[in-house]
């Protein structure tokens, strides 16, 4: 193995190996803040420029930006040009890459970045499938080992956590946020970029949350377009987790490739100058998205890159992930008087500032080290931690007459679907390093659960949907009567999941529901497993089923996490965090909607209220839903007191019993509705929620405590405003079934 010295040593000793005199932004023994001074003093613009310029290496996750080869980019590496680069990965790789950083003129090393959505070799549940766990320990633990292998393979800093909330499951997108509830949304990017960053030593890495702001609100879940939105949807839907995530201490921030005010987020100033450096007190840097800079041209926002460059700066964001405009343009910029020295000694000491943080100044290699990575990627102990977190992510839909659990006593099991037994739809476009071949298909795992003699796999149906292949459902029929039970894999291909990959249409797709249809003729219990990674509208299949199982997309221990719940071995305790439409025209659909002025028929005949003629207004399966094997019965919902001041508290009671036939975890979850306000306020909006074990046949009072915080919304300009009225609280096991109480807020 080649070693490299130092770069620190490098510097300091000279060719007779006396020790030369450290200039003070190399000495680790002064602060950081005067270290990043004294650098920034000694840097050219172009240099500066420089660093705020970040280049993609072996991987394009975007549009081609036309940086010509490696040679090229090594050159423009060492002579200063380029800050930081994404998708180079490995201890090697990003050494090699590092050791070009180390020959420009100041030695200032770069940052490797790239996307660990749900993890880096150990693939991880999808984050939406993670949230429906609401286990916040577990997402956590999930992240840190992430962060582990990420940084074993050189790699510094990640683009997540995406705090964006969705109600629009077209957005291919969905997949990596955190469901439809600002509240949740924000416990959730906190505990990830918590698991992420850590203490920032060398087994952890910055995060990165993203795309501020709002992207999420894509016009009709399409990818790369307009967003509109109100101040007040801004502050209360949409800021809320990437301000969690922010004050959690996120290092960075991207930018989103949408619109806010009719001005293009990355360029918009109100939303990266006065609400996150100002408002928020943000230290950390911004990085743009993939040529987010460069679209705002598209846009028609900027008349070209130089300018787009310039509105990016002014609005306050920094580096520019592949426009290749602030390298280019800012010494222009600068001397025209448009960008003030300023302004760019900001943005580039922000980012020096982690760069020193991180130890790079130090030891640019500390990240470089093939031991540690062959060690720690795809260890056991985290391909265990993947399993546990996979199988916390399963959401119970339906189990009609207790199909579910299977038991382990010799059933034959038909198991159908395509994508129960070819591993290269297991993964979605977001897979990190993971390989889809180390994953467990839903045929491996079932068949070391139950033994090959008990499973007779047939593929049912092919990829396209269009495709009616009767010879396979033939087969998938025969296989059934044969068995005692059909287990039926359908839903999506794992490549339908992520960025650009929106759908108008999110039906569970023709040919599947044939083979449901036919397969429910044999009269034998059918079990749906369902992979997507978003919620489909089920509303073809639920009367074909028996039940019910939401997977998602699980990752690498998918297989054996599926065969411990349908055996039993695990009882399922997921609940979605998004609601499942009934129709694709009902979308958005999400249970903390607006009130109405006719929320219900105002005469005899029904007529006259906010309805569809056609669906209902209710979804599929609301917010929070999930079953158990085991049965949980609310009770006794008392509040501390029917009333409560500004600065005081309420407390919250309520007992559950576990009334089913076995020990289980539930979600408890708490919802207020704030009743008459001087901005309208959702029906209802989840304010806690706890996850209990509790055995069979055991009942616990578990209690919240409410505060002034959680009853109080935010107005256009992001002041909190708590105001006096009546307030329901709700509590229940989905954002449904609930049970009610009323205090007054004085
Ligand atoms: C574009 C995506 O929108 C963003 O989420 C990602 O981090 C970058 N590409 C880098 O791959």
């Amino acid at each position: 193995m080649m070693r490299i010295l130092p770069f620190a040593l490098l510097v300091c000793t000279t060719a007779f190996g006396q020790s030369a005199k450290k200039a003070a932004y190399q000495r680790n023994d002064i602060k950081t803040e005067e270290r990043v001074k004294d650098l920034l003093k000694r840097m050219t613009i172009e240099e500066k420029a420089g660093q705020l310029n970040q280049w993609a290496g072996d991987l394009n996750t975007g549009p081609a930006s036309g940086n010509a080869d490696w040679k090229y980019k090594l050159e423009s590496i060492k002579s200063g040009k380029v800050g930081s680069m994404l998708n180079v990965v490995g201890a090697a790789k990003t050494r090699q890459v590092q050791a070009a950083a180390m020959q420009s003129r100041l030695g200032i090393p770069l940052l490797f970045g790239y996307d660990v959505m749900h993890g880096y070799k150990t693939i991880f549940p999808i984050p939406l499938a993670e949230a429906c766990s609401w286990d916040l320990e577990q997402v956590e633990r999930n992240h840190i080992v992430a962060a582990n292998e990420t940084s074993s393979a050189g790699v510094h800093w990640t683009f997540g956590p995406m705090a964006d909330i969705s109600t629009d499951p077209r957005w291919g997108r969905v997949m990596e946020g955190a469901g439809e509830d600002p509240w949740l949304g924000a416990q959730l990017a906190a505990a990830r970029v918590k698991g992420f960053q850590g203490n920032l030593d060398s087994n952890h890495i910055l995060a990165c949350v993203k795309h501020f702001a709002a992207y999420g609100a894509v016009e009709a879940g399409k990818e790369y377009a307009y967003t509109d939105l109100s101040r007040e949807a801004l502050w209360n839907k949409y800021l809320p987790p990437y301000k969690a995530a922010v004050e959690a201490g996120a290092a960075s921030v991207m930018n989103g490739f949408n619109i806010f005010e009719g001005i293009p987020v990355t360029g918009n100033r109100y939303l990266v100058t006065d609400v996150l450096k100002n408002k928020w007190n943000f230290k950390g840097f911004v990085v743009s998205d993939w040529n987010s800079i460069g679209e705002m041209v598209n846009w028609g926002y900027a008349t070209d890159n130089k300018d787009a460059a310039f509105k990016a700066l002014a609005a306050g964001s920094m580096m520019d992930m592949e426009t290749n405009a602030i390298v280019k343009f800012l010494p222009e910029l600068v001397k025209e008087g448009k960008i003030t020295m300023k302004q760019v000694d900001d943005a580039v000491g922000r980012i020096l500032y982690y760069k020193f943080k991180l130890g790079l100044f130090d030891n640019p290699y500390a990240y470089c080290n093939e031991e540690r990575e062959t060690a720690t990627l795809f260890n056991a102990a985290n391909r265990k931690q993947a399993l546990e977190a996979a199988k916390r992510s399963v959401v119970l839909l339906k189990n009609d007459s207790k199909t579910l659990p299977l038991k382990k006593d010799g059933r034959k099991l038909a198991l159908i679907g395509l994508y129960a037994n070819d591993k290269a739809h297991m993964f979605d476009f977001w897979k990190g390093q993971g390989n889809p071949l180390d994953a467990v298909s839903l045929k491996e795992g079932l068949t070391a659960a139950y033994g090959e003699s008990n499973i007779s796999f047939s593929a049912g149906y092919t990829v396209n949907p269009a495709t009616m292949d009767q010879v396979l459902i033939a087969e998938a029929v025969e296989r059934a009567r044969a068995a005692d039970v059909a287990v039926v894999n359908i839903g999506l291909s794992g490549d339908l999941a992520g960025e650009d990959r929106a759908l108008a249409n999110t039906a569970i797709p023709p040919n599947q529901v044939a083979l449901l249809k036919a397969l429910k003729t044999t009269g034998k219990p059918v079990i749906a497993v369902v992979s997507a990674g978003r919620p489909m509208i089920l509303t073809d299949i639920t009367d074909l089923c028996d039940a019910i199982l939401y997977t998602w997309i699980l990752g690498t221990e998918s297989g054996n996490a599926i065969a411990q719940v349908l055996t039993g071995e695990y009882n399922p305790s997921a609940k979605t965090v998004m609601s499942f439409p009934k129709a694709t025209g009902q979308i958005p659909v999400y249970y903390n909607h607006f009130k109405t002025g006719r929320p219900n028929p105002t005469d005899g005949n029904g007529n006259w209220y906010s309805r569809y003629r056609d669906v209902e207004n209710h979804p599929l399966y609301p917010f929070g839903y999930g079953l158990s094997y085991s049965h949980f019965t609310y009770s006794n919902l008392t509040l501390s007191d029917s009333s409560m001041t500004k600065t005081g508290t309420i407390k919250v009671k309520v007992t559950i019993t576990n009334d089913g036939e076995y020990d289980g975890e539930e979600v408890a979850q708490l919802y207020i509705n704030d009743v008459t306000a001087s901005l309208i306020r959702p029906v209802k909006e989840l304010k806690g929620f706890k996850k209990e074990m509790l055995k069979k046949g055991e009942s616990k009072v578990i209690q919240f405590t409410l505060t002034g915080k959680d009853l109080s919304f935010f107005d256009g300009s992001g002041n909190s405003v708590l105001e006096a009225g009546t307030f329901e609280v709700f509590v229940g096991g989905n954002s449904r079934d609930v049970l009610n109480a009323k205090f007054r807020l004085k």
